[in-house]
């Protein structure tokens, strides 16, 4: 029944939509869902690369032999082991026994561990060539994007890169999975938001990747979420240079916590320094109301970041405190920070702002603003210089990390 979308000359997409599960590895809300890729080269030999979610095997299972017709599947070519792509092995087995599965030591030490797979299987080296025919797929070893075992699969004749999880972003494949035939603006900043909080932590990993892609030539980039690219490739290659750099664009991110508005006053008033001295690019988070996925995006988006904290229990604001080891997990690297807080008989929130920056070594405004109750007009204009000096660090920062490609 299935007809699979032909994406190059005998590679067909047969991954699923994912518009079910409320939230990815249980922690971030997917309001556009989530695509698992999976490719199925047709040639004198055939080969699967990465299966999916396990939720989807039968839909899984019906699309590849629609595809195949009774042929058999020779090779299962696996890029990634994390479960959303892995989960399916054990299925696909059953119904292709004879199979091998293709994996670099790392890869094929996980399918015994998780799925207790450990025959047939074949362990491939960096830069090795497996033929299928006129398809010839050589391997790329990407340790660390996302996982250890990470790689990608370059098909030599037909220039296309499997790449696993990079250049891969939230949102469900709508009708077609080529860039080029879809409206792509819904994806830009979910590509952002899923690089911070997924492979965030990983940017020399990902510019050692880069690095190492640089000499092939590839028409399409087909990741294990998200649109295949193929009109895009330039924009989405410079996309993971500038995040793995951790590059900000001009702009502050306002992060903050208040039980009572105090606290808020503050950010409000922070934010009209920023904005008299020029900042156009101001966003503000109520740590409380946004999710904290969308508020790790805009950190890794912009070059600034101004926390504000009440004291609570001597410490900071829960919420602040947890969204603060959100980003310090994912090793932010060079960005301009301002902060603030209130309290309302004993100051600590301010002191865990301090050693929470000395911590990231990031370049930081002098000026701590620390208001006892409510904002009064010495810290109201405190405040505003804040937002002030921040701005004119923002426009004297460099960017330190090297370009790579
Ligand atoms: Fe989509 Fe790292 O798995």
């Amino acid at each position: 029944m299935f007809k699979n979308q032909e994406i190059a000359k005998d590679i067909f997409y047969v991954g699923v939509n994912d518009r079910q599960k409320h939230k990815f590895e249980n922690m971030l809300p997917l309001p556009n869902g989530v695509s698992y890729n999976s490719y199925l080269i047709v040639d004198e030999k055939t080969a699967l690369i990465d299966t999916v979610d396990i939720s989807f095997g039968d839909i899984f299972i019906d699309k590849i032999q629609a595809q195949l017709k009774g042929r058999p599947l020779d090779y299962l070519i696996i890029n990634h082991m994390e479960p959303d792509h892995s989960g399916s092995i054990r299925l696909i087995r059953k119904y292709y026994p004879d199979m091998v599965i293709v994996g670099n030591n790392k890869t094929l030490g996980m399918v015994e561990g998780y799925y207790g797979v450990a025959d047939n299987t074949l362990e491939i080296k960096d830069g090795e060539v497996l033929s299928l025919g006129t398809h010839k797929l050589q391997f790329h070893i990407t340790p660390m994007v996302h996982w250890p075992e990470t790689m990608m699969t370059y098909d030599i004749n037909h220039k296309v890169l499997f790449s696993g999880d990079a250049f891969g972003c939230f949102g469900t494949l709508d009708g077609t999975v080529i860039d080029a035939e879809m409206n792509i603006e819904k994806y830009w900043d979910e590509m952002i938001r899923y690089y911070a909080n997924i492979v965030g932590k990983y940017g020399n990993p990902v510019q050692k990747a880069l690095k190492k892609l640089t000499p092939l030539d590839f028409e399409l980039i087909c990741s294990t979420h998200g649109p295949v690219w193929k009109k895009y490739i330039s924009e989405v290659v410079d996309m993971y240079d500038q995040m793995s750099r951790y590059h900000g664009e001009d702009g502050v991110v306002i992060v903050y916590g208040s039980m009572y508005g105090n606290t808020e006053l503050m950010a409000e008033t922070v934010a009209q320094g920023l904005a008299e001295s020029g900042v156009k690019n101001i966003i503000i988070h109520n740590v409380s109301k946004s999710d904290s996925s969308v508020i790790i995006r805009d950190i890794f988006k912009y070059k600034g970041l101004i926390v504000g904290s009440p004291t609570y229990c001597n410490e900071l604001y829960p919420e602040v405190e947890s969204l603060l080891r959100k980003v310090e997990i994912r090793g932010v690297k060079n960005r301009v920070f301002g902060c603030f807080g209130s309290y309302t008989w004993a100051s600590g929130a301010v002191k865990r702002l301090t050693t929470f920056v000395e911590t990231m070594k990031w370049q930081t405004a002098e000026l701590k603003v620390d208001e006892k109750q409510g904002l009064k007009t010495v810290n109201y204009d405190a405040c505003l210089e804040l937002g002030r000096e921040v701005a004119v660090l923002m426009k004297n920062h460099v960017d330190e990390a090297p370009h790579c490609v």
